[in-house]
């Protein structure tokens, strides 16, 4: 019977145990983008989750619209990326680079041109951006001939991640950012090839995951989708069809592990009455299977013994609780997250959380 504090092999990686850290942009980075010391110590602090996915991380400029979030385009934001790597390994964790291209959910000020999606399209609401909140911008669609140069951004920012000493990538597909742009019909109403039919509006993300998987080996190689209900506009008409054919095309491409974000009804960070896809997806997905979204460890505990997860990612628990795994095995209380600080600079409510005290 597997445990959450049992190891899991994860492709390539060996996570000592079954509780990751979910993705979490902290905006702890520079205006260019350019990981910071703070992050080092913040990882560090972290490094006893069986896997921490870190923060989405930009693959290029046009596709990171999120302000003082880190990327991976450039040979200074991978020497900056070393220290923090390294901090972890030292401590004896693992990381994976979640590589992020926004789409549409960029805003022009950050980023300098006018957005891409699969579709001319806005997302609803408001932009972070330097000067504060401002309305989300109308994308133009990227052109059939763009998009190898996106794809050759994602294989150029998996390249680096190996370089920076991150132990794989998770090629984020999930909450309403460029490839579940393309997935979805509710934003991607294209006529060609990446378009229509469920076999093509997969077509991106099957692309971008055989590509860094020719660049980096399928063991290194994660994806995160969400597969239920509505993210920033994002939606489709028939999850369980649609997500049943991506989760089958990464199986046949052989990825290390697939992370779903799933809320429920009542979720605390986007709720939905979409149901859970990750039954279905079980189905079509036989390899490494990490749920999240407002796990409990009993949920957590039910859902390994079931077989539906192999393992369980947890994000606001552990931004605020940086010895997550040990608080979980002995039932320790939990420390509640500052929502105050979580995109602010500085070290106030990143690295200040308190760990348990030491044994003697
Ligand atoms: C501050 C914050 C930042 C987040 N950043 C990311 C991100 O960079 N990439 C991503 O895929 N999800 C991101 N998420 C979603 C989390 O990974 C996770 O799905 C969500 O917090 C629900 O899990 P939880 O209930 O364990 O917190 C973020 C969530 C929060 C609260």
């Amino acid at each position: 019977m597997s445990s959450l504090f049992d190891p899991l092999q994860l492709g390539a990686i060996r996570a000592a145990n079954r509780v990751l850290m979910a993705p979490l942009t902290r905006a702890r980075a520079t205006r260019d983008h350019v990981p910071t010391p703070i992050m080092a110590d913040y990882y560090r602090q972290r490094a006893s989750a069986g896997l921490i996915i870190s923060e989405a991380t930009g693959i290029s400029r046009q596709g990171l619209g999120w302000p003082y979030a880190p990327g991976l385009w450039s040979d200074e934001q991978v020497a900056a990326w070393r220290p923090v790597t390294a901090a972890v390994h030292e401590a004896g964790g693992r990381i994976v680079a979640q590589l992020w291209h926004m789409g549409r959910a960029v805003h022009s000020s950050v980023t300098g041109e006018q957005p891409v999606s699969a579709s001319a399209s806005a997302t609803p609401g408001d932009a972070h951006t330097y000067e504060g909140k401002a309305p989300y911008e109308q994308a133009r669609p990227l052109a059939v001939e763009e998009i190898p140069g996106v794809i050759a951004d994602y294989v150029r920012a998996a390249k680096n991640a190996l370089a920076a000493g991150f132990d794989g990538v998770q090629i984020h597909a999930a909450n309403g950012y460029l490839i579940d742009q393309f997935l979805r019909d509710g934003s991607n109403r294209r006529t060609d090839d990446y378009g229509g039919s469920i076999e093509n509006r997969v077509r991106l993300l099957r692309e971008v995951t055989q590509a860094v998987v020719d660049a980096i080996g399928a063991d290194r190689v994660s994806v995160r989708l969400s597969p239920n209900g509505d993210s920033q506009g994002v939606d489709d008409s028939n999850p369980a069809e649609l997500f049943a054919a991506a989760a089958k095309m990464l199986q046949d491409i052989g990825i290390a592990f697939l992370e779903l974000r799933e809320p429920g009804p009542d979720g605390t960070f986007g709720a939905t009455d979409v149901p859970r896809q990750s039954p279905v997806i079980r189905q079509h997905f036989s390899g490494p299977l990490i749920l999240n979204s407002d796990y409990t460890p009993e949920r957590a505990q039910r859902d390994l013994e079931s077989g539906l997860a192999d393992g369980v990612s947890f994000g606001r628990a552990f931004l605020a609780n940086p010895d997550l795994p040990k608080r979980l095995e002995t039932g320790a209380a939990l420390n509640a997250p500052n929502m105050a600080t979580l995109y602010a600079q500085g070290p106030e409510g990143y690295t200040d959380y308190p760990a348990l005290e030491k044994a003697a």
